[in-house]
């Protein structure tokens, strides 16, 4: 039973002091960023981020982001071999991007999976700017969510699932963005998307060229080489069978779903198609509302006991990217365009 701090109404950087004294003495926290929610432990010492990989249930080969609250800590754990990443540090930090730089020794393989790269962000969350700067060390953290199941956005979905896992929950309210950083990697310099984000193809190019593989909306085998080793795995997945269905007609998709949808299932749609369908609830009209609400929605639809759940595609034009690419993996590559 983990120990429980509630910041949803008021807050000040003095009630962090126990829960930093927590990522000192090696274990577990549970904090908000302003993407979703991670799994906290000091980055710097070895066997509490081997607990984080415990908890999650997480294969060992998949690497954790540091968090640091300052350049200075930056400094301290990786080395910036290309401009343009300092470019892109400048222009984005604090904020939702990750950047994988060339490690320093000091960084315990646990925390790179034996890589010698280290993924580095900047939370934007007062709350979890505070946590890091008081604990004065980078904190590991992945998201908040067993392997494989959807990250959590608010504490009240991933309580059941976390709270004998950790040592110390801070509840922060409902995240702001609702999906994890985009994470990048700069090579030859040219910026490559490992993991779409909230910051978008279009907001990277103003500092570069950029590419986008092909995993981020297909099928990744568990012997590729990609450059993100998370994305081999299975992800952001409800319990219950999952179809995505998209088409640029609306006629078409309206019709499609229509086909597919069973009396025991759920539509999950933009809110001005609701009335189309038997039984639809709505992730929002706007990306930046379906991104907020999407990871929530998919937890919860998982308790309705439904026998399928039909979810409508977005275009995949900025913040689009990013939803397209969780939403994919949450259906399991049933994807149907049409
Ligand atoms: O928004 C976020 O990024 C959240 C919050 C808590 O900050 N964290 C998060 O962590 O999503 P996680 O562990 O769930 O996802 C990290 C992703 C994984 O896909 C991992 O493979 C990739 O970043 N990654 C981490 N370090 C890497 C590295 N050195 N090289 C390539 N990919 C890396
Ligand atoms: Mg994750």
């Amino acid at each position: 039973m983990a120990k429980y701090l509630n910041l949803t109404n008021e807050y000040n950087k003095v009630s962090l002091k126990e829960a930093a004294s927590y990522i000192n003495n090696g274990k577990l926290v549970l904090f908000p960023t302003e993407t979703v929610y991670g799994i906290g432990a000091d980055g710097l010492n070895e066997q509490a981020v081997k607990n984080i990989f415990i908890a999650k249930g997480r294969a060992s080969d998949n690497p954790l982001i540091l968090h640091i609250s300052s350049i200075e800590m930056l400094d301290n754990i990786a080395n910036i071999t290309d401009p343009l990443e300092e470019e892109l540090i400048k222009a984005f930090f604090p904020g939702p991007l990750t950047i994988v730089l060339q490690r320093k020794s000091i960084v315990p393989n646990a925390v790179t999976a034996n890589l010698d790269t280290v993924g580095i962000r900047m939370p934007e969350n007062k709350i979890a700017h505070d946590l890091i700067e008081l604990a004065n060390t980078p904190i590991a953290a992945p998201s908040a969510n067993i392997s494989g199941r959807p990250s959590g956005t608010n504490i009240s979905d991933i309580f059941d699932e976390l709270n004998d896992k950790v040592d110390y929950i801070i509840d922060g309210g409902e995240t702001k963005v609702g999906l994890e950083s985009t994470v990048v990697r700069v090579i030859n310099h040219e910026i490559h998307i490992l993991r779409p984000g909230k910051i978008t193809y279009d907001d990277l190019s103003k500092y570069g060229k950029v590419i986008i593989p092909e995993h981020i909306l297909s099928e990744v085998n568990k012997n590729d080489v990609v450059l993100s080793p998370g994305m081999k795995y299975r992800h952001y997945a409800p319990k219950t069978k999952c179809i995505l269905v998209y088409s640029e007609n609306k006629t078409n998709l309206i019709k499609k779903i229509q086909e597919l949808e069973t009396n025991n299932t759920l539509v999950i749609t933009n809110s001005n198609n609701l009335k189309n369908f038997k039984n639809a609830i709505s992730y929002g009209t706007t990306l930046e509302e379906i991104s907020h609400n999407i990871f929530k929605l998919l937890r919860s639809a998982d308790k309705g006991h439904y026998e399928l759940i039909i979810i409508e595609g977005v275009k995949t034009e900025g913040l689009g990217l990013a939803i397209m690419n969780r939403l994919i993996r949450a259906c399991s590559h049933n994807y149907l365009k049409v």
